[in-house]
């Protein structure tokens, strides 16, 4: 068990801010997490996870899914959002009205509003996944800010600056932890360090993240 998660809920906690634009919400979404994750078992039985291919040929070691009316695929031909699920040539789940509104309140508590963001990528790690460092800059519209919600196993959360060669400073992501970055911060450049492995109390050795963004 995370020790984090039998501290009292951090509801009075103060964001941190991360850099001009981005700041990280500690415990924003502890205490609705049974409400996420029934949403989430939900969202998974209709999409489930699966391993995408990256333009490089690579396989990604983050398995990922989305809901919401466009979802985030990656294959061959690069990244982009699509209205359908290429797993199934389904439309993509609906997104829960609670991951919707608690993105919405969590973009107003870093000073967004008005978030309404129309996808949601679901990411699992195990033990070992990791994301590189990269820029979130497949959604067109770039005034709205990225909401992102870990569940789970803690995680480190890279977050640099505009140019790769920034480097970025590093942050403990735990259950119910939100980061949010616009703004300026919109580019930053973002990634998660390989997975430790653990047994969390709701979620056991994994990690989920869900990302919130307005990609039309
Ligand atoms: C992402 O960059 O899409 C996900 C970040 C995370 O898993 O914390
Ligand atoms: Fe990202």
């Amino acid at each position: 068990m995370d020790l984090f998660d039998t501290l009292p809920l951090p509801s009075d906690a103060v964001p941190e801010p991360l850099a001009p634009g981005a700041v990280l919400l500690h415990g924003f979404a502890r205490r609705e997490d049974a409400v996420l994750l029934h949403a989430l078992e939900a969202v998974l039985a209709e999409a489930p996870l699966c391993h995408m291919q990256t333009p490089g040929g690579h396989t990604m070691t983050v398995a990922t899914t989305s809901c919401g009316s466009l979802g985030w695929v990656s294959d061959r031909h690069g990244y982009r959002y699509a209205a359908r699920n290429p797993q199934s040539g389904q439309p993509w789940p609906a997104m829960p009205l609670c991951f919707g509104e608690l993105a919405q309140r969590a973009a107003l508590e870093a000073g967004y509003a008005n978030f309404q963001p129309e996808a949601c990528l679901i990411n699992q790690y195990l033990p070992g996944a990791k994301l590189s460092l990269h820029q979130d800059r497949d959604e067109k519209d770039l005034t709205a800010p990225i909401v992102s919600v870990s569940l789970g196993l803690p995680a480190v959360f890279q977050f640099g600056g505009l140019q790769r060669s920034e480097r970025p400073r590093r942050y403990r992501l735990a259950h119910g932890d939100v980061v949010v970055w616009g703004g300026p911060s919109r580019l930053a450049f973002h990634g998660v360090l390989p997975l430790a492995d653990g047994d969390h109390a709701l979620l056991g050795r994994r990690r989920i993240n869900l990302t919130f963004r307005r990609a039309g």
